[in-house]
């Protein structure tokens, strides 16, 4: 609702070129995608457009459209497809953000150029069968071994798992310094002693993978370290402060999509001889997810905004994903209800929503532990 007023012309140009492929390339793939079908051919064409390296610099393969577009690409391409946003959000948030950030020149012209280019697909391997929330206690392991690391340990639910070309990976080199004791790796999957997994049933985002990674003696070059030794705590906390960015991004897409279905359908259906949008209680009620919806697009916004501007924006990272994802949730569950026996059917679309939503609470850091980082942050 005229936020499009406050975007400069190049973030104007970039949102209506993905809101145009989106409503021809990826919503009418939306359901074969959640049923289980890997949108790979969605996904080449996003990178012929530039959106699988959208945030990257040109020089580097990308599109060069700061984080601001990024995160409108990524709320018109969850309302279209809730699937396709989480493999577009891991690979480009979680994996080509941070070797931009910390890569060397030639980890950067090696690695980033075939992932922001959408030649190759990234994933981000952090969380591990026993630890998620905290992730300091991660027990993957991996030593210097002469002229290479060898890597030990196993990863789980990781996000394009399953399809990946490219891996970043944590992994502890020196126990004894806890979180200052992880370091970040590139891992090729194609490295000796590497293993992927069988990939999860989820609840929703049935078209994207969450694969468990193997590593048994896995040999990495020395230079596949990202950033320093002992600096992987921090390369994966920054990459989650703006993943949550695009993690609210996406879940704001959920909702909308989920209040236009439900104004659509409030229109159309009728009962008692009068469309349903008729009564108050279907009003207040898409009154409530419009009003949500507005206010989480500037949570993201004002979050984007500050990344580009270099300024810090951890909190407000981190409010925009709790607020977004809750948002979506309720939202979701609310448009269900607008459609009645029709919204539990697999049919209409507001289920898929409605399954997706739920992730958005718990990946890229909890809402509970999120509200932790918001009350530190505040309270330091
Ligand atoms: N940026 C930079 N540094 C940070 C930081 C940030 N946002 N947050 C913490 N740090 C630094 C601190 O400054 C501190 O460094 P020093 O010791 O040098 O001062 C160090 O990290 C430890 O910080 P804390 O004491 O705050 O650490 P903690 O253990 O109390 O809390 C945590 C850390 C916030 C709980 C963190 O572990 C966390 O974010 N956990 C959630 C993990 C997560 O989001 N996992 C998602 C998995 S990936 C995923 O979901 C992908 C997918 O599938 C799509």
């Amino acid at each position: 609702m005229g936020f499009e007023a406050t975007l400069t012309d190049a973030q104007r140009m970039v949102l209506g070129m993905v809101r145009d492929f989106c409503k021809q390339e990826v919503a009418p793939l939306a359901a074969e995608t959640d049923r289980g079908k890997f949108p790979a051919e969605t996904l080449k064409k996003m990178g012929r457009l530039g959106l699988m390296g959208l945030p990257i610099p040109e020089k580097y393969g990308g599109a060069g459209a700061g984080m601001v577009a990024f995160a409108l690409a990524t709320e018109e391409v969850a309302a279209a497809c809730p699937s396709t946003s989480g493999i577009f959000a891991a690979h480009t948030s979680l994996v080509c953000e941070p070797l931009y950030l910390f890569g060397s020149e030639h980890q950067k012209e090696m690695y980033l150029r075939p992932l922001a280019s959408g030649e190759k697909l990234g994933c981000f391997a952090l969380t591990e069968p026993e630890v998620g929330s905290d992730a300091a206690a991660i027990s993957t392991a991996a030593r210097r071994a002469g002229d290479h690391w060898r890597v030990d340990g196993a990863k789980r639910f990781i996000t394009n798992g399953k399809e990946a070309d490219l891996c970043l990976l944590f992994a502890v080199t020196d126990k004894s310094r806890g979180h200052k004791g992880v370091s970040a790796f590139i891992a090729d999957v194609e490295s000796p002693g590497f293993e992927k997994g069988r990939s999860e049933e989820k609840l929703g985002l049935g078209g994207s993978s969450a694969a468990e990674l193997r590593f048994e003696g896995m040999e990495l070059p020395l230079d596949n370290l990202l950033g320093e030794e002992g600096q992987g705590f921090e390369v994966a906390m920054k990459t989650l402060d703006s993943g949550r960015i695009i993690v609210c991004a996406q879940a704001t897409g959920f909702a909308r999509a989920c209040l236009e279905a439900s104004v659509d359908y409030a229109r159309e259906r009728e009962t008692f001889g009068k469309p349903i949008a008729s009564y108050q209680p279907i009003q207040w009620k898409i009154a409530d997810m419009a009003t949500g919806v507005e206010a989480a697009r500037l949570l993201y916004l004002k979050a984007a905004r500050l990344y580009q501007a270099g300024k810090p924006f951890t909190a407000e990272a981190a409010m925009a994903k709790v607020f977004a994802s809750d948002l979506a949730q309720k939202t979701a569950s609310e448009a269900v209800q607008i459609h009645g026996g029709n919204g539990f059917m697999r049919e209409y679309p507001v289920e898929r929503y409605y399954r997706a939503a739920k992730v958005t609470q718990i990946y890229e850091g909890t809402n509970e532990i999120l509200r932790q980082v918001i009350a530190k942050q505040l309270l330091k």
